[in-house]
Protein backbone atom coordinates (compact mmCIF):
# COMPACT_ATOMS: atom_id res chain seq x y z
CA UNK A 1 0.00 0.00 0.00
CA UNK A 2 1.33 3.42 -1.08
CA UNK A 3 2.26 5.49 1.93
CA UNK A 4 0.38 8.60 3.27
CA UNK A 5 1.01 12.05 1.34
CA UNK A 6 1.02 15.14 3.86
CA UNK A 7 0.88 18.81 2.49
CA UNK A 8 1.54 21.15 5.43
CA UNK A 9 0.37 24.66 4.28
CA UNK A 10 2.61 27.27 6.34
CA UNK A 11 0.59 30.77 6.19
CA UNK A 12 3.39 32.10 8.84
CA UNK A 13 2.43 36.12 9.65
CA UNK A 14 -0.17 36.73 6.86
CA UNK A 15 -3.73 36.93 6.39
CA UNK A 16 -6.02 39.17 8.41
CA UNK A 17 -8.56 37.27 10.20
CA UNK A 18 -11.74 37.46 8.00
CA UNK A 19 -9.62 36.70 5.09
CA UNK A 20 -7.76 33.65 6.63
CA UNK A 21 -11.23 32.70 7.15
CA UNK A 22 -12.68 33.17 3.55
CA UNK A 23 -9.50 31.47 2.67
CA UNK A 24 -10.40 28.41 4.42
CA UNK A 25 -13.78 28.32 3.66
CA UNK A 26 -12.35 27.90 0.16
CA UNK A 27 -10.17 25.92 0.51
CA UNK A 28 -12.95 23.14 2.00
CA UNK A 29 -15.39 24.05 -0.56
CA UNK A 30 -13.00 22.99 -3.05
CA UNK A 31 -12.58 19.41 -1.28
CA UNK A 32 -16.17 19.42 -0.86
CA UNK A 33 -17.35 16.05 -2.78
CA UNK A 34 -13.92 14.67 -2.54
CA UNK A 35 -14.35 11.24 -1.49
CA UNK A 36 -13.07 10.97 2.67
CA UNK A 37 -9.57 9.07 2.33
CA UNK A 38 -7.34 8.02 4.13
CA UNK A 39 -3.97 8.56 2.27
CA UNK A 40 -3.35 12.36 1.94
CA UNK A 41 -3.96 15.11 4.66
CA UNK A 42 -3.67 18.87 4.09
CA UNK A 43 -2.59 20.49 7.02
CA UNK A 44 -3.57 24.18 7.47
CA UNK A 45 -1.19 26.29 9.89
CA UNK A 46 -2.66 29.40 10.52
CA UNK A 47 -1.96 32.08 12.87
CA UNK A 48 -2.82 30.83 16.36
CA UNK A 49 -5.62 33.02 16.71
CA UNK A 50 -7.41 31.69 13.58
CA UNK A 51 -7.66 28.46 15.43
CA UNK A 52 -10.59 28.17 17.10
CA UNK A 53 -13.06 29.50 14.35
CA UNK A 54 -11.38 27.13 11.77
CA UNK A 55 -11.87 24.40 13.96
CA UNK A 56 -15.48 24.74 14.48
CA UNK A 57 -15.58 25.57 10.87
CA UNK A 58 -13.93 22.01 9.85
CA UNK A 59 -16.28 20.41 12.25
CA UNK A 60 -19.45 21.67 11.05
CA UNK A 61 -18.01 21.51 7.11
CA UNK A 62 -15.91 18.62 6.92
CA UNK A 63 -15.86 16.12 9.90
CA UNK A 64 -13.66 12.94 8.87
CA UNK A 65 -11.92 14.98 5.72
CA UNK A 66 -8.77 14.84 5.24
CA UNK A 67 -7.71 18.61 6.27
CA UNK A 68 -6.46 19.29 9.71
CA UNK A 69 -4.75 21.83 11.91
CA UNK A 70 -2.00 22.63 12.79
CA UNK A 71 0.20 25.57 14.73
CA UNK A 72 3.19 27.44 13.18
CA UNK A 73 5.07 26.46 16.53
CA UNK A 74 4.79 25.66 20.39
CA UNK A 75 5.70 27.37 23.73
CA UNK A 76 8.67 25.14 24.49
CA UNK A 77 6.97 25.57 28.32
CA UNK A 78 4.22 23.51 29.28
CA UNK A 79 2.44 26.18 31.40
CA UNK A 80 2.81 29.15 33.93
CA UNK A 81 4.56 32.45 33.89
CA UNK A 82 6.04 32.54 30.09
CA UNK A 83 4.08 36.07 28.90
CA UNK A 84 3.18 35.53 25.36
CA UNK A 85 3.48 31.96 24.80
CA UNK A 86 1.25 29.18 24.00
CA UNK A 87 1.86 26.00 25.32
CA UNK A 88 1.11 22.56 23.88
CA UNK A 89 -1.23 21.98 26.72
CA UNK A 90 -3.60 24.62 25.03
CA UNK A 91 -3.32 24.14 21.09
CA UNK A 92 -3.97 20.68 22.33
CA UNK A 93 -7.38 21.30 22.07
CA UNK A 94 -7.27 22.75 18.11
CA UNK A 95 -4.04 21.08 16.57
CA UNK A 96 -3.12 17.75 15.30
CA UNK A 97 0.09 18.93 14.41
CA UNK A 98 2.67 21.61 15.36
CA UNK A 99 5.95 22.86 12.87
CA UNK A 100 9.10 22.81 15.28
CA UNK A 101 12.67 24.18 14.76
CA UNK A 102 11.39 26.22 11.15
CA UNK A 103 14.46 28.03 9.74
CA UNK A 104 13.08 31.36 11.08
CA UNK A 105 12.51 30.20 14.63
CA UNK A 106 15.82 29.65 14.46
CA UNK A 107 17.80 32.38 13.04
CA UNK A 108 15.21 35.54 14.13
CA UNK A 109 14.07 33.39 17.73
CA UNK A 110 17.59 32.44 18.40
CA UNK A 111 15.95 28.58 18.42
CA UNK A 112 18.89 26.14 19.22
CA UNK A 113 18.99 22.73 18.36
CA UNK A 114 18.02 21.80 22.55
CA UNK A 115 14.91 24.19 22.67
CA UNK A 116 13.76 22.76 19.31
CA UNK A 117 14.48 18.92 21.25
CA UNK A 118 12.34 20.32 24.29
CA UNK A 119 8.94 21.09 22.19
CA UNK A 120 9.33 17.94 20.09
CA UNK A 121 9.10 16.13 23.50
CA UNK A 122 6.43 18.14 24.78
CA UNK A 123 4.65 17.63 21.41
CA UNK A 124 4.63 13.96 22.25
CA UNK A 125 3.46 14.41 25.83
CA UNK A 126 0.32 15.81 24.16
CA UNK A 127 0.40 13.70 21.02
CA UNK A 128 1.01 16.28 19.04
CA UNK A 129 2.94 15.13 15.89
CA UNK A 130 5.67 17.70 15.38
CA UNK A 131 6.63 18.70 11.86
CA UNK A 132 10.10 19.32 12.67
CA UNK A 133 11.96 21.55 10.08
CA UNK A 134 15.04 20.82 9.35
CA UNK A 135 17.95 22.90 7.32
CA UNK A 136 21.00 20.70 6.59
CA UNK A 137 22.34 17.88 8.33
CA UNK A 138 23.59 18.78 11.40
CA UNK A 139 20.12 19.80 12.37
CA UNK A 140 18.77 16.52 11.16
CA UNK A 141 21.55 14.93 13.65
CA UNK A 142 20.70 17.06 16.78
CA UNK A 143 17.25 15.16 16.79
CA UNK A 144 16.18 13.40 19.65
CA UNK A 145 15.65 9.63 17.98
CA UNK A 146 12.33 9.38 16.31
CA UNK A 147 8.76 8.08 17.81
CA UNK A 148 6.02 7.19 15.28
CA UNK A 149 4.22 10.35 14.39
CA UNK A 150 7.69 12.45 13.86
CA UNK A 151 7.26 14.27 10.50
CA UNK A 152 10.65 15.71 9.43
CA UNK A 153 10.61 18.77 6.70
CA UNK A 154 13.66 19.23 4.85
CA UNK A 155 14.17 22.50 4.05
CA UNK A 156 17.46 24.16 2.96
CA UNK A 157 18.07 28.17 4.12
CA UNK A 158 18.73 29.56 0.92
CA UNK A 159 15.64 27.90 -0.54
CA UNK A 160 12.60 29.09 1.61
CA UNK A 161 11.45 31.86 -0.05
CA UNK A 162 13.58 32.32 -3.00
CA UNK A 163 11.45 31.08 -5.82
CA UNK A 164 14.83 28.52 -5.69
CA UNK A 165 13.99 25.03 -4.58
CA UNK A 166 16.42 22.38 -3.91
CA UNK A 167 16.86 20.49 -6.82
CA UNK A 168 15.23 16.99 -7.03
CA UNK A 169 18.80 15.41 -7.08
CA UNK A 170 19.79 17.16 -3.74
CA UNK A 171 16.63 16.77 -2.30
CA UNK A 172 16.79 12.86 -2.49
CA UNK A 173 20.52 12.97 -1.63
CA UNK A 174 19.23 14.29 1.49
CA UNK A 175 16.44 11.56 2.41
CA UNK A 176 18.50 8.94 1.86
CA UNK A 177 21.46 10.23 4.18
CA UNK A 178 18.32 10.66 6.77
CA UNK A 179 16.29 7.82 6.08
CA UNK A 180 19.76 5.63 6.85
CA UNK A 181 19.41 5.03 10.17
CA UNK A 182 15.72 6.05 10.49
CA UNK A 183 13.71 3.88 8.03
CA UNK A 184 10.27 4.00 8.42
CA UNK A 185 10.56 5.92 12.13
CA UNK A 186 9.54 9.19 10.09
CA UNK A 187 7.82 10.13 7.63
CA UNK A 188 9.88 12.90 5.24
CA UNK A 189 8.76 16.39 3.84
CA UNK A 190 10.63 18.84 1.32
CA UNK A 191 10.02 22.64 1.77
CA UNK A 192 11.53 25.58 0.10
CA UNK A 193 9.67 27.52 -2.70
CA UNK A 194 7.56 24.82 -3.66
CA UNK A 195 4.78 25.83 -5.64
CA UNK A 196 1.88 23.82 -8.48
CA UNK A 197 4.59 23.97 -11.37
CA UNK A 198 7.58 22.43 -9.52
CA UNK A 199 5.93 19.87 -7.07
CA UNK A 200 6.30 17.41 -9.89
CA UNK A 201 9.64 16.90 -9.84
CA UNK A 202 9.86 16.06 -6.62
CA UNK A 203 7.20 13.42 -6.73
CA UNK A 204 9.37 10.38 -7.45
CA UNK A 205 12.05 10.93 -4.67
CA UNK A 206 11.77 7.69 -2.79
CA UNK A 207 10.53 8.13 0.88
CA UNK A 208 9.39 11.59 0.25
CA UNK A 209 5.98 11.96 1.61
CA UNK A 210 5.27 15.13 0.52
CA UNK A 211 5.47 18.94 1.18
CA UNK A 212 5.90 22.19 3.41
CA UNK A 213 4.57 25.32 1.34
CA UNK A 214 5.00 28.81 2.33
CA UNK A 215 4.33 31.01 0.11
CA UNK A 216 2.28 29.45 -2.11
CA UNK A 217 0.15 27.80 0.00
CA UNK A 218 -1.36 31.49 0.88
CA UNK A 219 -3.46 30.95 -2.23
CA UNK A 220 -6.41 28.56 -1.32
CA UNK A 221 -6.78 27.19 -5.36
CA UNK A 222 -3.41 26.46 -5.61
CA UNK A 223 -2.83 24.76 -2.32
CA UNK A 224 -5.71 22.59 -3.58
CA UNK A 225 -4.17 21.95 -7.10
CA UNK A 226 -0.60 21.24 -4.80
CA UNK A 227 -2.95 18.86 -3.04
CA UNK A 228 -4.53 16.96 -5.85
CA UNK A 229 -1.20 16.24 -7.17
CA UNK A 230 0.08 14.42 -4.49
P1 LIG B 1 8.19 28.95 0.93
O1 LIG B 1 8.27 28.72 2.51
O2 LIG B 1 7.35 27.84 0.37
O3 LIG B 1 7.58 30.29 0.78
O4 LIG B 1 9.59 28.88 0.42
C1 LIG B 1 8.48 27.46 3.03
C2 LIG B 1 8.64 27.57 4.52
O5 LIG B 1 9.23 28.55 4.99
O6 LIG B 1 8.16 26.72 5.29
Amino acid sequence: MPSKKFLVANWKENKGYSQGLVDFGKILDLLRGRSMEESRELIVCPPYPFLPSFKEELARRHSGSSVALGSQDVSRFEEGSFTGEVSVRLLKEFVNYSIVGHHERRSRFFETGQVVAEKIELCWKYKISPVVCVGNKDEFRSLPPPRPGLIVAYEPVQAIGSNHPESPREVAEFYSFAARGWGKDAVFLYGGSVTKDKIRSYLAIPGLSGFLVGGASLDPVELVQMFDIL
